[in-house]
């Protein structure tokens, strides 16, 4: 397969390198410093782009490649308020955009928990649930993808929390995300649900960036030849 990158920082070095091991070719890398290489032969002969850049040039940078005729797989977070209208570009386009916040196995793993257990947790009023994320100093948003697309699950399930907020809650609600930010970290997230009596907390903890990279290559391979907005639910029962 032939893969453009589309941001090469940490995730897109990992990302070139678990390619290759996997057989495909890099054909393109498009940084900052050569934004004009989208209308290249070489990347519009990609079979799909792999995007890691910033939340502020995401959008930009799926414009531009669809317009390239090329389909993108993208990890980019932060950007989410603009999801409906992504969505809505991708069908009325034909485009194809394969997003997760998140491309851990594990970490959908324990989405799907967190989600099981939130529908549990529905009958048990007298547990409350608050969320903990950490990140290392350099992650430009706050909470997290993963945090948000995890608090959704349990929106979703729960229905004595109707919105998540930041940091504190200030009604009974709503479900608090304390971010912290501190060294190297990949990444952990935590939930926590409490009684007056006892608590129970679900956590995954990310040893490295490797699984989220393996995931974004994994799901290029599933989205070459796919039309529309895809996710990992998408990946995931396919691969069942
Ligand atoms: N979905 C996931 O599994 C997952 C995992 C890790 C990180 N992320 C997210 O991916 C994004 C990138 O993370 P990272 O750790 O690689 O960040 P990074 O800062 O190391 O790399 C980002 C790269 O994008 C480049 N860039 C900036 N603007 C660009 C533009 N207009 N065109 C092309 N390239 C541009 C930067 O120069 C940099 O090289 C962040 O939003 C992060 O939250 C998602």
């Amino acid at each position: 397969m032939k893969i453009a990158l589309i941001g090469y920082g940490k995730m897109g070095r990992l990302i070139e390198r678990i390619a290759r091991e996997r057989g495909h070719e890099i054909v393109a890398v498009i940084d900052v410093n050569n934004t004009e290489d989208f209308g290249s032969p070489a990347f519009r002969s990609a079979d799909v782009a792999i995007e890691f850049t910033a939340p502020q040039v995401a959008l930009d940078n799926y414009r531009r490649a669809w317009a390239a005729g090329v389909p993108v797989v993208s990890g980019t977070t932060g950007w989410t308020a603009q999801l409906d209208q992504v969505k809505r570009e991708v069908a009325e386009g034909g485009h194809t955009l394969f997003w997760s916040s998140n491309f851990s196995l594990g970490v959908n793993l324990f989405m799907m928990l967190s989600k099981y257990l939130a529908g549990l947790m529905n009958r048990y009023p007298q547990y409350d649930v608050t969320m903990t994320e950490v990140h290392h100093t350099h992650k430009l948003d706050a909470p997290s993808g993963t945090a948000i697309t995890l608090a959704e699950g349990i929106l979703e399930k729960l229905d004595r929390k109707t919105r998540w907020v930041k940091e504190q809650a200030a009604a009974p609600d709503e479900l608090p995300i304390r971010s912290i930010r501190e060294g190297e970290v990949p990444g952990i997230h935590t939930v926590r649900y409490e009684s007056a009596v006892d608590s129970i907390t679900i956590t995954h903890d990310a040893k490295s960036r490797e699984g989220f990279a393996l995931g974004a290559v994994v799901a290029a391979e599933f989205t070459v030849g796919k039309k529309g907005f895809l996710g990992m639910e998408d990946l995931m029962g396919n691969e069942q």
